[in-house]
């Protein structure tokens, strides 16, 4: 018999009290465990592309903490990857790619894409098999924005300029690129669901430097875009959002990308999140560095979201990454404190 996973009955618009909880990023460098796979692999592509050493990891924070959700490990930037674009993950640098130029764009091959991420739908398949049946798994992607600003600039920068002034220069390829990213994308989520894969995130992390028109046709749009195939293939299987930065954006990316959760970043005042969850599941949103602080700056956080969002569609997270110098006691004191309502 399928257990009750309840994080998909929240993202089907349930209230369930206390919330169930999972944190972005959970497998990481934060945890001892995932050093020592880490160290085993090798590099972090072939972390990602080892479906032992991946379903691995992916099973520690679970392990650990029993988190209600499972979120594959992966990165957004294996698209790019598959793509046949360069990728490497440098110690201290984080990804560096080949920038891509307007002429590549028009040669970009999908041709191996899916045999090129066989490795992800494998260990989608197996992570379905080992996981508790009531722990949901969750599937991943990059929006179409994001994947973009790194393959155009070729490594992460402050405040996206190189893909900005790109796709103010070059409309005609750029609007390809983020056509060409969300069609992949979608085909690649639906393969993770095939493999079993019960809802799909999309991290959208630099969507908060676009001005009203671009956050439209850059976010709005593709995403959009993403979650029309998904939902073709896969009618109910819900899909998170997770504009980062967003702002006043929130609402309307809500309203006209069609995704049933709404992934929230700590900046979004929680009466704000509280009026965005008459139209859904939100998702988050606590300061990652009250977690890294402790003490009565986690737990003030951690009481404020569940006093505000609790009567309502809520699933506990960060408001974004866990950050690797968090102390693993004071993940376990968030899990406790959650689990009893506020109330531990
Ligand atoms: O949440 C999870 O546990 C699933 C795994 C996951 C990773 N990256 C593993 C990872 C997910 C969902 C991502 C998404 C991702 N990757 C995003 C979107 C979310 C966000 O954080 O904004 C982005 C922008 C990336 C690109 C990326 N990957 C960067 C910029 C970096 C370097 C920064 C860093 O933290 O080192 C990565 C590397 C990365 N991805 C690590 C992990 C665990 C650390 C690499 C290591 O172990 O050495």
């Amino acid at each position: 018999m399928a257990g009750k996973r309840i994080v998909l009955d929240v993202l089907r618009g349930e209230t369930v009290f206390p919330p169930p909880l999972w944190m972005m990023r959970q497998a990481g460098r934060y945890l001892p465990e995932y050093r020592e796979t880490r160290k085993r692999a090798g590099t972090f592509l072939d972390l990602c592309y080892n479906p032992e050493y991946a379903v691995e990891v992916t099973l520690q924070p679970i392990e650990r903490f029993g988190f209600d959700a499972s979120i594959l490990f992966s990165d957004i930037l294996v698209v790019p990857h598959a793509l046949g674009r360069a990728l490497a993950f440098e110690e201290g640098r984080g990804p560096v790619l080949t920038p891509i130029t307007a002429a590549e764009i028009n040669d970009l091959g999908t041709d191996a894409f899916h045999v090129n991420l066989a490795p992800v739908y494998e260990t989608v398949r197996t992570l379905r098999k080992k996981l508790p049946d009531e722990t949901t798994l969750i599937g991943f992607c990059g929006a179409p924005w994001t994947v973009a600003t790194y393959m155009i600039a070729g490594h992460g920068t402050p405040d996206q300029a190189p893909a900005r002034l790109f796709a103010y220069r070059e409309p005609a390829a750029f609007a390809r690129l983020l056509k060409i990213l969300a069609d992949q994308s979608a085909a690649y989520l639906v393969r993770q669901i095939e493999a079993g894969a019960d809802a799909v995130q999309i991290f959208d992390s630099w969507s908060g430097v676009l001005d009203e028109a671009c956050f439209e046709a850059f976010c709005i749009q593709p995403v959009a875009e993403i979650v029309r195939q998904v939902k073709a293939a896969y009618p109910n299987v819900p899909v998170i959002g997770f504009p980062k930065g967003a702002g006043f954006n929130y609402e309307r990316y809500r309203e006209r990308t069609g995704v049933q959760g709404l992934g929230l970043d700590w900046t979004v005042p929680l009466s704000a999140a509280r009026e965005l969850q008459r139209g859904g599941a939100v998702q988050g949103n606590l300061d990652p560095l009250r977690l890294v602080a402790g003490g009565k700056a986690l737990s003030d956080g951690v009481k404020s979201i569940l006093d505000t969002l609790g009567q309502g569609p809520l699933v506990f997270n960060l408001g974004h990454g866990i950050t690797p110098e968090t102390s693993v006691p004071h993940v376990e004191a968030m899990v406790k404190l959650v689990r009893s309502g506020g109330h531990g």
